[in-house]
């Protein structure tokens, strides 16, 4: 016997700025989907600032939101719990035939625990990513918003053989490819280019026509910036591979404030290196596109370099993204300075890795997913 197929609109779930590259191109394809699949946008407002969300929708043409939860911040259990509390009645109000959620964020768990308590279906994109690394709160939420969704898309093939150790049933998951990268080729040609975005901020864009480049640096996992030694050491050696290669650092909020609080503003030099606040979308695709390296504890950022190309150190022990190291541009370095200042010297020699892109990371992702999700929905969402 056939189940139902299931109606009403998809409800998407976005919280924080990675989550917003992600389901841009999931919107246009639910859209683009013959017949359409209606669909409604929630942002959780975990992310707030106009430079962490607003700039990130213009650039990315995202609708505005058709329910904004305004959570802002707050420890883990607050953030989750308020997300779950906000979440509730939205659901209930707009009865929906599945709520879908992508990546790895607290607004992602915290959805995925209120729609299924309510038998509401829940895909998730992104699924089965594992650093195994669980004293980061994203590997939390991965293993438990895929523990609870129904529909599970992933991104790379090693994600499968993570799913299926934790139980998770092979039929459950499908194989879409890469969503950050249909966003990453469809803004390429927008991006805005390196020399803009440093003018935009008052700062000289001659510090870009160094002999070997420039680098760009992203930092902000509580394991490097949030103790003050760590953070210390870190700047500490940024500045020496900046007396090599101009390094341009666009500061998260969290760093911003640590950096302030913990008294190490003076480890950013301002004749080496282009201090930013945090960049929109096509700024940072510029800045990537053309930059000799990318030095950054980011997960998107280690995928985004592999598809453009460019090396990317990743200052971090373990990544929950495989592919990037077997056969794209990453090299995990941890915070072992010899690591580092080996591989900042390869890739100033011309050494450094070129890699190939991953299979399915090629612009269609979110278009599998959209005749997917329409099949799966059509059978009763089982
Ligand atoms: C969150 C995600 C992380 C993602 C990152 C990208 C979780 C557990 N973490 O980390 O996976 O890589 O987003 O940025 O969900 N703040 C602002 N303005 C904002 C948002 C935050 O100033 O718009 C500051 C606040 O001081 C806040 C801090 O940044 O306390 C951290 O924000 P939060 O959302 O808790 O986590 P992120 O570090 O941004």
């Amino acid at each position: 016997m056939t189940s139902a197929a299931r109606s009403g609109p998809v409800m998407c779930i976005v919280g924080a700025r990675p989550n917003f590259m992600k389901m841009a191109p999931i919107l246009r394809a639910l859209a683009g989907h013959v017949p359409p699949l209606p669909a409604l946008l929630v942002h959780t407002g975990q992310h707030y600032d106009a430079s962490m969300s607003d700039k990130l929708f213009a650039d990315l043409a995202l609708p505005k939101p058709d329910i904004n939860l305004e959570v802002g911040s707050g420890s883990h259990a607050v953030q989750t719990a308020e997300v779950m509390k906000r979440f509730e009645p939205a659901l209930d109000d707009h009865k929906p035939a599945c709520v879908l959620v992508v990546g790895d964020v607290n607004s992602t768990l915290a959805c995925t625990l209120v729609a299924v308590k309510k038998g509401m279906p829940v895909v998730h994109v992104e699924a089965g990513l594992r650093s195994y690394d669980r004293k980061m709160p994203e590997e939390i939420n991965r293993v438990l918003t895929d523990q609870l969704a129904d529909r599970l898309y992933t991104t790379e093939r090693s994600a499968l053989a993570n799913l299926l150790r934790e139980g998770v049933a092979a039929e459950r998951v499908c194989f879409a490819g890469n969503v950050m990268i249909d966003s990453l080729l469809s803004n390429r040609e927008k991006a805005h280019s390196a020399a803009a975005t440093l003018q935009a901020h008052g700062i000289d864009p001659a510090m870009l026509k160094h002999p070997r480049g420039y680098g760009v640096v992203t930092l902000h996992r509580p394991s490097n910036v949030d103790d003050a030694d760590t953070l210390s050491s870190i700047l500490t050696e940024l500045a020496h591979t900046a007396e090599q290669l101009p390094l341009v650092f666009a500061l998260h909020p969290r760093t911003r404030n640590n950096i302030d609080r913990f008294g190490l503003n003076h480890l950013l030099s301002p004749a080496t290196m282009a201090i930013l606040p945090p960049q929109g979308y096509l700024e940072m695709v510029g800045l990537m596109s053309s930059a000799t390296l990318v030095l950054t504890d980011s997960g998107g950022l280690q995928e985004e370099t592999t598809a453009l190309g460019v090396p990317c150190l990743t200052l971090r022990d373990n990544t929950e993204r495989p592919i990037t190291v077997e056969q794209g541009t990453n090299t995990m370095v941890g915070r072992d300075v010899l690591a580092i200042r080996r591989c900042v010297a390869d890739i100033l020699a011309g050494r450094g890795k070129t890699g190939r892109v991953p299979e399915f990371w090629d612009g269609h992702a979110a278009e599998r997913i959209a005749a997917d999700l329409y099949t799966w929905l059509q059978t009763g969402a089982t």
